[in-house]
């Protein structure tokens, strides 16, 4: 394992498909398939569409080029990428660090939910029909068997990055990306053939101006930036596994249009289904373990649909699960010097422990508040709204302005080398400042 402290002897994907299902896998998730559809119906559907497309490729894709520009200069994790650049720097990398430990005890709390329902539909535990909002909340607010699916779910996480990244997190992208693709169209097509789906398609898709404000603006850039992963390092580390030679603008183009297309098919997927049954659409836990088994009950083999579905929805949160473990154990393995299975076992129980509090926050600590939010909330709002944009003004201005990242790394091209540092330096940090601003409710 001495192997990969070293930079020379860093692990390297074994290829450019490799790459692009990895950083896929971690960009699709749950902000995929049960944000980014519903935020869409309510912000004026194609006409939010077309403002995510356009702000994705001129606002986000310059942090998202820059992640990966970081990761593949320096040939290291968050922390020491960012001591490469200056010693002083270190805070930065240690507060993406810090970030990739906050993301996974909510997120991995709700791949515990995913891994409970595929036992319930697998071994039929509670007959589809009777599959409930109180089949939820009951489960969610036990004490024990939130948890033990919880830690299911972030030992089946870290399996991958315990084995190494091509025999253990690039295996498993390679295998499941294709995977869940393939169910996705399968179930997006079979909700297109259900009565009245036209319905669902026009509270995605229907363009209302009424409906798009500037809030929609900062909503989509928010969305946008979450979905790719961008803020915390998960580029930089995947980066940092590239060939010197890899084109990044050529994966980052792939990785911006397959991730839209992937939500876009999860809205086609779910919305149809819940309009033909006449159910409110919504976002968020409610929308898939309490709406969608209304839909599974009512539907000719429902328990086969269900199963599928969180099965799709397992996979989508295991490949992000894996992306956001590997970000404090590639950081961790080669500042302290240590293996990388005892990094995982590290950062696998430190997660461990703050994931007891999220999880009880369902239960019997929902009535303890800061902020008016339980632990739970705290630390979603703390990650998303603070976190991931500071994270990210932080990289975009040292990147620009200290690192000045070489031509060659990026392209061979000028003009484009030239649009890609005027909007790194001047027009994506202040619109960051605006939607932090935005996210703590101070705009
Ligand atoms: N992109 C993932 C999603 O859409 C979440 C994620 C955020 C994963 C940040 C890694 C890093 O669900």
């Amino acid at each position: 394992m001495a192997i990969e402290r070293s930079a020379a002897k860093r692990p390297n994907w074994s290829s450019g498909f490799a790459f692009i299902m990895a950083t896929l896998g971690s960009a699709v998730g749950l902000g995929n398939i049960w944000r980014f559809p519903y935020v869409m119906g309510q912000n004026g559907g194609a006409l939010f569409l077309l403002m995510y497309i356009l702000l994705t490729i001129f606002i986000c894709s310059v942090p998202l080029l820059c992640e990966l520009l970081l990761g593949k200069q320096m040939r290291r994790g968050v922390i020491r990428s960012y001591e490469k650049i200056n010693k002083k720097f270190s805070a930065f990398g240690w507060l993406c660090f810090i970030t990739s430990i906050f993301i996974p005890c909510f997120y991995f709390v709700v791949g515990g939910w995913t891994v409970n329902y595929i036992f319930i539909y697998l071994f039929g535990t509670i007959p589809v029909n009777e599959i409930s909002q109180a089949t939820f909340e009951t489960f969610a607010a036990q004490p024990v068997a939130p948890l033990i699916m919880g830690i299911i779910f972030l030992v089946l996480c870290a399996i991958f990055p315990f084995r190494g990244v091509n025999k253990g997190i690039e295996q498993a992208n390679n295998i499941i990306m294709p995977l869940f693709i393939i169910m996705l169209f399968f179930l997006a097509v079979t909700g297109l053939f259900l009565p009245n789906s036209i319905e669902g398609l026009k509270f995605m898709f229907a363009p209302d101006f009424s409906k798009f404000t500037f809030t929609t603006v900062l909503t989509a850039l928010g969305q946008a930036l979450f979905t790719l992963s961008v803020g915390m390092g998960c580029l930089v580390t995947y980066g940092s596994y590239l060939k010197k030679d890899s084109d990044i603008i050529k994966s980052s183009g792939l990785l911006i249009i397959g991730n839209t297309i992937i939500a876009v098919l999860a809205g086609i997927m779910i919305f149809p289904a819940v309009f033909s049954f006449n159910l409110e659409p919504s976002a968020g836990a409610g929308l898939v373990f309490i709406t969608l088994p209304k839909v599974f009950a009512a539907l000719p083999f429902g328990q086969f649909f269900g199963l599928m579905f969180f099965v799709l929805l397992f996979f989508a949160a295991l490949t992000s699960g894996i992306s956001l473990l590997e970000v404090s154990i590639a950081a961790i393995l080669e500042k302290f010097k240590i293996s990388r299975k005892l990094a995982t076992v590290i950062m696998s129980s430190i997660i461990l422990v703050f994931m007891f509090p999220t999880t009880w926050s369902f239960g019997f600590l929902s009535g303890y508040k800061m902020f008016n939010m339980t632990f739970f909330e705290v630390m979603d709002f703390t990650a998303s709204n603070i976190l991931l944009p500071l994270n990210t003004i932080i990289l975009c201005v040292v990147v620009g302005w200290i690192l000045k990242p070489k031509m060659e790394l990026l392209t061979n091209n000028k003009k484009f080398y030239d649009v890609f540092n005027f909007l790194l330096k001047f027009i994506v940090p202040p619109i960051l400042i605006l939607l932090m601003l935005f996210g703590l409710g101070l705009v």
